[in-house]
């Protein structure tokens, strides 16, 4: 049966990966993460192309992904800026059931204490104002779930009565 894809968008940290691939797996999905994606296609890690190559040749990457997503039976974990840039989040609504994992500013440290590999986490200031410019972005998508104190599991089921 050929059902829209789901877009899970967010913060970093705030369980696109994770929760997607459960998603994936529960609807017989195909299953994207954007930043992999990008990963294999550079032969490079995100923080590889970030250094060697600057923030704004990786959105160039990231729209170029746009353009292949599936508008059917596929989860699509977006990374943190994906939806921010160009005119991302327009072409994310009208590709399928954009979802928003909001998590708060507390949580999203916590998370990402616990795995700080990313290039645009510095200290707790420069995550609250990407946090603040992109709240009004990530709250166009047609659902928004609140992740705070949740599980993966706990989540993906969230989602899972949104979509059936
Ligand atoms: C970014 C988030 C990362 C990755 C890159 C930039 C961002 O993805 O795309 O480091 O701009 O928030 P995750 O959201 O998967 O951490």
């Amino acid at each position: 049966m050929t059902k829209p894809s789901i877009i899970l968008i967010g913060m970093m940290g705030s369980g696109k990966t994770s929760v997607g691939k459960i998603l994936a797996n529960h609807f017989k999905f195909s299953f994207i993460d954007t930043d992999l994606a990008i990963e294999n296609k550079e032969n490079k890690t995100i923080d590889q192309i970030f250094n060697l190559s600057g923030e704004p040749y990786f959105r160039m990457l990231e729209q170029n992904i746009l353009k292949n997503l599936e508008k059917n039976n596929c989860v699509i974990s977006t990374g943190g800026g994906f939806p921010i840039f160009n005119d991302n989040m327009n072409q994310l609504l009208n590709l399928g059931t954009t979802i928003f994992l909001e998590t708060s500013l507390k949580e999203i440290h916590y998370r990402i204490g616990l795995n700080p590999k990313r290039p645009l986490y510095k200290d707790e200031s420069s995550l609250k104002k990407i946090y603040v410019d992109r709240i009004p972005i990530y709250s166009k998508a047609h659902y928004t779930v609140n992740t705070d104190g949740k599980s993966v599991l706990e989540l993906a089921n969230e989602i899972k009565l949104i979509i059936e």
